[in-house]
């Protein structure tokens, strides 16, 4: 068996039990600075049962916010927003659906927000982009609610293919092996900068999510390659909350402004340190020069 299936078998062994890493949720929330006193119900709940000790899912508070954001930068109004966020949480997909996926797996909530990833939703709906990568897969969410997004853009007319990366062969079990869902979907198990140029040759990319560790490395890499065969826009999308400088610098570039929206978690400890997003349309594109120094991502 190849070594990076036993190093996943191994890191998945591990996970399934991460509602029983008492010590470490403790130390999180003691990192982020929750103490029982002041949130009894949420210490208690997280520490005592919650799986999620790596990455985090939750609901947002501040779907205006959201929304106002995406009218500035999606093309689309408020309203119509709006509609695209109740379209994903009535979505029984993304909700009854998700739930029976996760109903019997220790390693998963039991009702799974997609909150995180509703901005990705609303820009994928309002911009009906014909190809989305998504840079990192992990157990699948944000693959799943993308997918949605896709087959309802099918719905109003317009195709389109989300392409999704990762470097874990046992990423990915929240979308189910359906083929409506899975029709719109090329899941790529690699390293990005041993792959990704090649499964999106030749293809515009209107949309790319980047979710593989924010480092700068990574960041110019797969920022680049959708730069240099970019639709009209291509719209890019970084979690780091700004710690990481790749999209500014590129906006520097381009003379063009990076956008940042913070998500308000509701019932959450984590500080969500938001999202930067860059719409890019392709005159700007097509004059980029390219990163001064290197730009290769280490295999
Ligand atoms: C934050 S998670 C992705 C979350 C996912 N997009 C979601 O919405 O739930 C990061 C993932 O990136 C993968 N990864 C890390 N470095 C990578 C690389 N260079 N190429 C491909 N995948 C990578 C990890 O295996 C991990 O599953």
């Amino acid at each position: 068996m190849a070594e990076t299936t036993l190093k996943a078998r191994a890191r998945h062994a591990a996970r399934r039990l991460s509602r029983l890493r008492w010590l470490t949720k403790r130390g999180i929330l003691h990192h982020y600075g929750v103490s029982l006193r002041d949130r009894p119900a949420l210490y208690l709940r997280y520490l005592l049962w919650d799986p999620e000790v790596e990455s985090y899912s939750y609901d947002i508070a501040n779907d205006d916010e959201l929304c106002a954001f995406a009218e500035a930068n999606f093309g689309v109004t408020a309203r119509q927003a709006r509609d695209f966020l109740s379209e994903a949480r009535r979505d029984p997909e993304l909700t009854t659906r998700l739930s029976e996926r996760t109903r019997w797996r220790f390693d998963a909530k039991n009702k799974l927000p997609i909150g995180n990833r509703l901005l990705w939703y609303v820009a994928a709906r309002a911009r009906k982009p014909e190809l989305i990568v998504e840079t990192g897969i992990y157990e699948g969410l944000g693959s799943l609610v993308l997918l949605r997004a896709l087959e309802r853009n099918a719905d109003d007319g317009v195709e389109g293919r989300l392409v999704s990366i990762d470097v874990d062969p046992m990423c990915g079990f929240l979308v189910r092996d359906e083929s409506a869902l899975t029709a719109r979907w090329t899941k790529v198990i690699g390293m990005t900068g041993d792959l990704l140029p090649e499964v999106v040759a030749g293809r515009p990319i209107g949309m790319l999510l980047q979710d593989t560790p924010h480092t700068e490395e990574n960041q110019r890499y797969e920022f680049g390659v959708a730069l240099r065969q970019a639709d009209d826009p291509v719209i890019l999308i970084e979690g780091s909350g700004g710690y990481c400088p790749t999209l500014g610098e590129l906006a520097d570039q381009l003379g063009l402004q990076r956008e940042h929206f913070v998500e308000r978690p509701r019932d959450h400890f984590y500080p969500a340190p938001g999202q930067g997003v860059l719409v890019v349309p392709a005159d700007c594109a097509s004059g980029w020069n390219g990163w001064p120094g290197p730009e290769r991502q280490a295999a």
